[in-house]
């Protein structure tokens, strides 16, 4: 099939390139031309795990194309997503600037029957102002389709999420429509489950909003076993072995971040404000989620007393491992915090140092783990790196001032650590 992506951000790149992986003819535009010039290059502005390789196999295959011109892409291809950036507001909630922009443009240049689908995140009722937005400007009476098809990409795993997704959700108006979506879909010989526009817009909203809600009921319960003495991780795998709960999405930690979970809540719990609905549940999960970092910081604060001119270690600044993701990183505000409170912090991660620098300029960034480890006073464990798994804990203990380790993501075996001579601190476990 003939496609085009429009927005080459992260969604749109991994779209794009895994649907020429299926042997589709697809073109990716954006209106940053620069960007553009390098993505025909291969140079991606992005870490994603494989996605470089099949970005260049598919332009040597001449499968892939990109272009800046949304002229070019309405011509040549039947069905276009949508997938351009949809960022919050101030006050929550979501700017559609650039979907309005492209739905425009869409329909300034279409000629013959074309299938506009929604990619990106977007507050319910969207696909209809884009309906609305297509019958407005269209020039010629023409026949058109509007659909919606959410991603349920996780950074740092993008490409097999996209090649083996647990459902394909495909909200649709007409048969054809439904029909050019099910023939895309059907290589990856998944579950497709079609629905009306509107339900599948909400189930992209409902699924991030549980697995948050998820997260921080987990993490409530961490702080119930830190007070009792009980261990969260045993808790939430006794939990996870009822079928109805499942183990995903249980591990406590430093809360969640990332681009989508906090602005997907926020987005949320204003489109159910407007709709007259006051979303209770959503503000405590919000709230829990921002109390979490406290909590890691009192751990902090507990062991070392005062902050003031002590030495943090902290390893793992990314959001989430495999990713160089700053967005809403939990480390970002817990490091802010230490140096507001006189501590000089020195930081390591393996892939998101770049990024962090620029939120970070004060911290000390270290070449390795080690590095990190001279002189502290504590060990802060943010982010869940392989990497740091297989630690010389001999060494980290000759290196650090104090051998205090605290686990924001519970990744060691207390047992081990403690035996090895550290004070260990996880979360929600002794
Ligand atoms: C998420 C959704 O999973 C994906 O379907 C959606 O389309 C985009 O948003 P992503 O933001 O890449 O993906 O990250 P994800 O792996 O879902 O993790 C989100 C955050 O939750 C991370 O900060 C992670 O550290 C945290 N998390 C996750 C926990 O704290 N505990 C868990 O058990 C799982």
């Amino acid at each position: 099939m003939n496609i085009s992506i429009i927005g080459s951000g992260y969604v749109g790149l991994v779209t794009g390139s895994c649907l020429a992986e299926l042997g589709n003819n697809v073109l990716c535009v954006d209106k940053d031309d620069r960007k553009i010039e390098k993505l025909k290059k291969a140079e991606i502005p992005i870490y994603e795990p494989g996605l470089k390789e099949l970005i260049a196999r598919n332009i040597k295959n001449k499968k892939l194309l990109f272009s800046s011109s949304i002229k070019e892409a309405v011509k040549k291809s039947e069905i276009i997503f949508i997938a351009v950036g949809t960022p919050s507001l101030e006050n929550g909630e979501v700017d559609l600037t650039d979907v309005e922009d492209v739905a425009r443009n869409i329909a300034l240049n279409m000629t013959e029957y074309r299938l506009i689908v929604e990619k990106s995140t977007v507050p319910v009722e969207t696909g209809e102002w884009v309906k609305r937005t297509i019958s407005a400007y269209i020039k010629q009476k023409i026949k058109f389709d509007v659909a919606s098809n959410p991603e349920f990409l996780r950074e740092g795993q993008a490409i097999n999420d996209f090649m083996h997704p647990d459902r394909i959700i495909i909200g649709v108006e007409s048969k054809k429509a439904k029909d050019i979506l099910a023939n895309l879909y059907k290589p990856l010989n998944a579950a497709i489950l079609v629905t009306n526009i509107k339900s599948a817009e909400l189930i992209k909203h409902a699924s991030n909003a549980f697995l948050a809600t998820k997260i921080s009921f987990i993490n409530a319960f961490s702080q119930i076993c830190d007070k009792v003495g009980a261990d969260v991780k045993e808790v939430a795998f006794g939990m996870g072995l009822d079928k109805r709960i499942g183990h995903s999405f249980l591990d406590a930690g430093a809360g969640y971040g990332g681009s989508c979970f906090p602005k997907d809540l926020d987005a949320f719990i204003n489109i159910s404000k407007k709709v007259g609905y006051d979303f209770r549940l959503l503000k405590a999960v919000k709230d829990i989620n921002e109390e979490q970092k406290e909590f890691i910081l009192k751990k902090i604060r507990d062991v070392l007393w005062m902050l003031k001119d002590k030495t943090i270690g902290v390893l793992g600044l990314a959001f989430k491992p495999d990713t160089d993701d700053m967005r809403n990183a939990p480390a970002v505000s817990i490091i802010k915090y230490l140096q507001k409170e006189g501590s000089r912090v020195r930081v390591y991660d393996p892939q998101a140092m770049e990024k962090a620098k620029i939120e970070l300029m004060d911290a000390k960034f270290c070449d390795s783990p080690y590095e990190v480890c001279k002189g502290s006073d504590c060990l802060l464990i943010i982010t869940e790196w392989n990497e740091f798994k297989e630690l010389d804990f001999v060494k980290v203990k000759k290196m650090l001032k104090r051998p205090i380790i605290i686990d924001a993501r519970n990744m060691y075996d207390p047992g081990i650590l403690k035996k090895l001579g550290f004070q260990y601190m996880g979360v929600g476990r002794l």
